[in-house]
């Protein structure tokens, strides 16, 4: 039986996966606690429920003034960079915002008595497979330092755990997509890339159409195969992730985060012709650089692990709570 008599520090919680996650414990019945520094985050997506803190996961003073004044005993840290050609050009920005600031975070954790610790890694750790389902003990080799900057965090957290009464949770993320089913939060990045936000800003008016970046890729139709999960499951991955840190103290877990099943751009456009009842304009383009075939999760060891069942596993689903989203910005 999972106590929850404490509270929960999401840090990066005013982002969208971090909201979301926030909206996922306060329905689980946690008390939580917001740091975020609003660099990419919005305050609206901050539940009333949460309390609310603008700072940076730098400022260790903070974090462990909030650890005390608040009960925190767990941290769900989301706060990061996270634009991928971005990390190639300034690969600095990337090493400090994602490993350094994270080894503060685990640091003030640990000298402050915080023992559950979850993470959002990502798949961009494999780098290219050539696999079509990609196992968690899969050899890393990420092609940029986004995913370089994200697996050196995971090696702290693995050492960390090693050395130190604290355990820790870090799920690869496949492409998070959707929004929350009762529209409080979604997605409201400007100038965004992924492909289902930039579908339904494209139906909406917002663009012309949606550029396919290669139809010669070795996919069943030429175009690029990824595993979209809806971001109401991931974040309830989430929350059971912390439940099974807390039984079990002793074990850390690192795990992908996906529904193990693949779709090309044509089938996400396709997704959204039908959920919207028109013909989205698609315009053929080459390869986008450093975009591999195909990213698609071995989701066996999750579903193992965790008593995890997704709701929204429809591709049509989470293009229709993207668009929800999407028209109420
Ligand atoms: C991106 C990030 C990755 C992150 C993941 C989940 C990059 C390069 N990668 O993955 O680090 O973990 O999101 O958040 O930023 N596509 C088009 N037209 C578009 C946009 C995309 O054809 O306008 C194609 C891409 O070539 C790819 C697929 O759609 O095949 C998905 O692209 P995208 O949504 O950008 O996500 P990823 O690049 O897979």
């Amino acid at each position: 039986m999972v106590t929850k008599d404490f509270t929960v520090l999401v840090t990066g919680g005013a982002g969208y996966i971090g909201s979301h996650a926030v909206l996922a414990l306060l329905d689980s019945g946690y008390d939580v606690v917001v740091l975020d520094n609003l660099t990419t985050g919005f305050l609206r997506a901050v539940p009333d429920q949460a309390i609310f803190i603008e700072g940076d996961i730098e400022d260790s003073t903070l974090s462990a003034r909030l650890i005390a004044e608040h009960g925190i005993g767990a941290i769900m840290h989301f706060a990061g960079s996270i634009i991928v050609p971005e990390s190639v050009e300034n690969p600095l920005k990337y090493y400090h915002n994602n490993s350094a600031k994270s080894r503060t975070l685990i640091e003030t954790a640990v000298t402050n008595g915080v023992k559950h610790f979850i993470f959002s890694s990502t798949a961009t750790v494999y780098g290219v497979t050539g696999l079509m389902q990609i196992p968690e003990d899969t050899p890393k080799h990420p092609t940029n330092p986004y995913g370089m900057s994200k697996l050196m965090t995971e090696a702290m957290l693995t050492d960390v755990a090693t050395a130190y009464d604290f355990n820790f949770c870090a799920l690869r993320y496949f492409n998070v997509a959707g929004a929350d089913p009762k529209g409080r939060s979604g997605q409201s990045t400007q100038g965004a890339t992924h492909l289902i936000k930039v579908a339904v800003e494209a139906v909406l008016g917002k663009r012309d159409g949606v550029a396919i970046f290669g139809t010669d890729y070795d996919t069943h139709d030429g175009t690029g195969t990824r595993d979209y999960i809806h971001v109401s499951d991931l974040v309830a991955a989430h929350v059971l992730a912390l439940e099974k840190l807390v039984e079990d103290p002793e074990t850390s877990h690192i795990m992908n985060c996906g529904y193990g099943q693949g779709f090309s751009v044509n089938d996400v456009l396709d997704a959204v012709d039908r959920v919207t009842n028109k013909k989205i304009h698609r315009v053929i383009q080459g390869r986008r650089a450093g975009d591999p075939d195909s990213l698609v999760s071995d989701n066996r060891l999750i579903k193992q692990t965790l008593p995890w069942q997704p709701k929204y596993a429809d591709l049509d689903v989470i293009v229709a709570h993207a668009l929800a989203w999407e028209r109420k910005l």
